[in-house]
């Protein structure tokens, strides 16, 4: 087979009518689609579920179809927006208004998704953690945001350091059987009393609708802020890229504490009015083929880390499965390896359509459409109404095959509109009109972008972004641990896995069990996906003059590779 492209199935399409449909795009026509286009009145819930459940053709279809190992569970569009007006109006009864933040940290289910709209509909702004998160993770998040109430679970409650965060007014717990103490909301019982009908709070399309943290190379995780306008881009790209049409059943799998489980876990499906497939459990190879082949699943949005493990599966585990109703897969999140595209192609007759994007642009920027002919190890090419470019340090735009920052042009529809807090922070992403990605490409010259990696040192491990420092910070709270360097290193399946380099406190042995104990130390109290999985103790870290690891150079000794300029290197 030439691997070189992948040519599109449906022969009308080409590049052409990519070409045509970014001659003269204006988002304006996009936006006539929308409600709020002929009401003036905006509020993203509305759009994703009331809209349909007002619509007697829709109102009975299945919005959410929820499968988890213990639980199955159909909810339609106007249940859903029934049950979100309860949520909402549970939230108003305890003083929630618009603007505060409502933090959930509970595992994907029909309650987390009833909550999540039900802030929206008071107006205020969902924060949606990753259920793995550990106690130093869920303070950090809740401190900086300043969250007022909390969503969560009695299994989760104690990660969630109460009596330290001030500004946390409320805590709702899901699922209590027996309360700990009558300080928390008891949602179960609250839910019985609420009433179903709620006057949505009417938003500006500029007005705040969701933070996500996310980790940079430096400092803590940093509250990612995004407006009610980016659901213009959520529907389009969902409608172009993801290929939405109504009868379609369609899964993400990403978790919703992560931006793909916001903007492609809910927002592009349910404003596309599709169903939506949600699976809580564990992964494995053969409960998702099965959620895949008992769902009838069409259209499949993963990321290249879980595809990795169905290659290494093996081609007799799909053959157990059915699943023809498969029409359309796509990637996001890491490099999607050519090799995938193959097996995709063999086992499952179908390309797997990769898209890059970030928490920061809140939506896709650089994708395949259905109609593009592919090119394995790239990309794809921008979106219409995107403009982007390789740049250099200065942003100044460089020619074809050049490598550069990956940038794109300031001003599509789902851009963050603020990093919490942090005016400096959000200014500095942005150079000479350019929002500068932080991930190094080159551009061919039919404008398909290829990425080369990370500029910063930024650690990607099976698709989730670990900043190093949130890693040594904890590291160093242990008591044998004096300093601490933390690096991406390559791995065949896990893209990138967390090394760590630590130098030892006087009186402190180097030993296994010592390590594996820093290990545990990082998992239980920061996350599981960022322990590290090497731990190799050194003399010294080395360090800049002005006491900034480098990184770099730890980076160069691990891979065997030259070290390059170490001129600021300390003595
Ligand atoms: O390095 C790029 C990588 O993931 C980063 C963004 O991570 P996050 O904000 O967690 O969002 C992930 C899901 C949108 C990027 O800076 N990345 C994302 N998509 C791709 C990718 N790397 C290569 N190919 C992709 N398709």
């Amino acid at each position: 087979m030439d691997m070189t492209k992948v040519q599109a199935r449906s022969g009308k399409h080409n590049l052409a009518d990519l070409e045509s449909m970014r001659e003269g795009f204006d988002w304006e026509e996009v936006k006539k689609d929308f409600s709020w286009y002929k009401t003036g009145k905006v509020n993203a819930a509305y759009e994703a579920i009331d809209r349909h459940a007002e619509n007697p053709d829709k109102k009975d279809q299945v919005a959410l179809l929820y499968s988890a190992p213990d639980r199955e569970e159909s909810v339609t569009f106007q249940q859903l927006s029934k049950q979100s007006n309860q949520t909402a109006n549970i939230l108003k009864k305890y003083g929630i208004q618009k603007g505060d933040r409502v933090f959930l940290f509970m595992p994907r289910s029909p309650e987390f998704y009833a909550n999540f709209f039900g802030i929206l509909k008071v107006g205020a702004i969902a924060g949606p953690l990753f259920e793995a998160f550990m106690e130093q993770a869920v303070r950090d998040r809740l401190e900086d945001s300043e969250a007022a109430m909390l969503i969560t679970t009695p299994d989760l409650l104690g990660r969630v350091p109460v009596d330290e965060l001030p500004h946390l007014k409320q805590i709702v717990l899901v699922g209590a059987e027996n309360l700990p103490e009558d300080d928390y909301i008891d949602y179960d019982a609250e839910i019985k009393e609420a009433s179903d009908e709620f006057d949505i709070e009417w938003v500006d399309r500029e007005d705040g609708m969701l933070i996500h943290y996310t980790s940079g190379s430096t400092g803590k995780p940093k509250g990612v802020y995004h407006v009610h306008n980016a659901m213009v881009q959520h529907y389009a790209t969902g409608k172009w890229v993801i290929d939405f049409k109504e009868d379609d059943v369609y899964w993400c799998t990403a978790d919703p504490g992560w931006v793909t489980g916001t903007s492609y876990g809910i927002f592009a499906p349910w404003l596309n009015g599709v169903t939506n497939v949600i699976r809580g459990g564990r992964f494995t190879p053969e409960s998702w083929y099965e959620t895949l082949d008992k769902n009838n699943v069409t259209i499949w949005y993963t990321a290249p880390t879980a595809l990795r493990k169905f290659v290494s599966a093996g081609d007799e585990l799909v053959k157990q499965y059915d699943l023809s109703s498969l029409r359309h897969v796509l990637s996001v999140g890491e490099p999607l390896n050519p090799e995938v595209i193959t097996w995709a192609l063999r086992v499952f007759d179908l390309r797997i359509h990769d898209t890059w994007w970030m928490t920061e642009t809140g939506a896709m920027l650089i994708v395949n459409l259905p109609s593009m002919e592919i090119r394995p190890g790239s990309m794809g090419r921008p979106i219409p109404g995107v403009e982007a470019a390789i740049v250099d340090n200065e942003g100044n735009e460089l020619p074809p095959n050049q490598m550069g920052n990956l940038a794109i042009k300031k001003g599509w529809p789902s851009m963050m509109r603020a990093i919490w807090k942090n005016p400096g922070k959000y200014e500095s992403y942005f150079i000479n009109g350019w929002y500068v990605s932080g991930d190094s490409a080159y551009m061919d010259e039919d404008g398909y972008f290829w990425f080369q990696g990370r500029l910063d040192d930024v650690i990607n491990t099976s698709g989730e972004r670990v900043g190093p420092f949130e890693v040594e910070s904890k590291l160093i709270e242990h008591k044998a641990v004096a300093e601490a360097g933390v690096i991406g290193k390559p791995d065949p399946e896990r893209g990138e896995i967390i090394k760590a380099f630590i130098t030892l406190n006087p009186g402190y042995e180097a030993n296994d069990s010592l390590l594996e104990e820093i290990r545990q130390f990082v998992k239980t109290g920061l996350s599981a996906h960022a322990a590290p999985r090497e731990i190799e103790i050194k003399d010294s870290i080395p360090k800049t003059r002005s006491g900034k690891i480098m990184r770099r150079l730890l980076k160069s000794w691990e891979l065997g590779l030259p070290t390059g300029d170490t001129s600021t290197l300390e003595e």
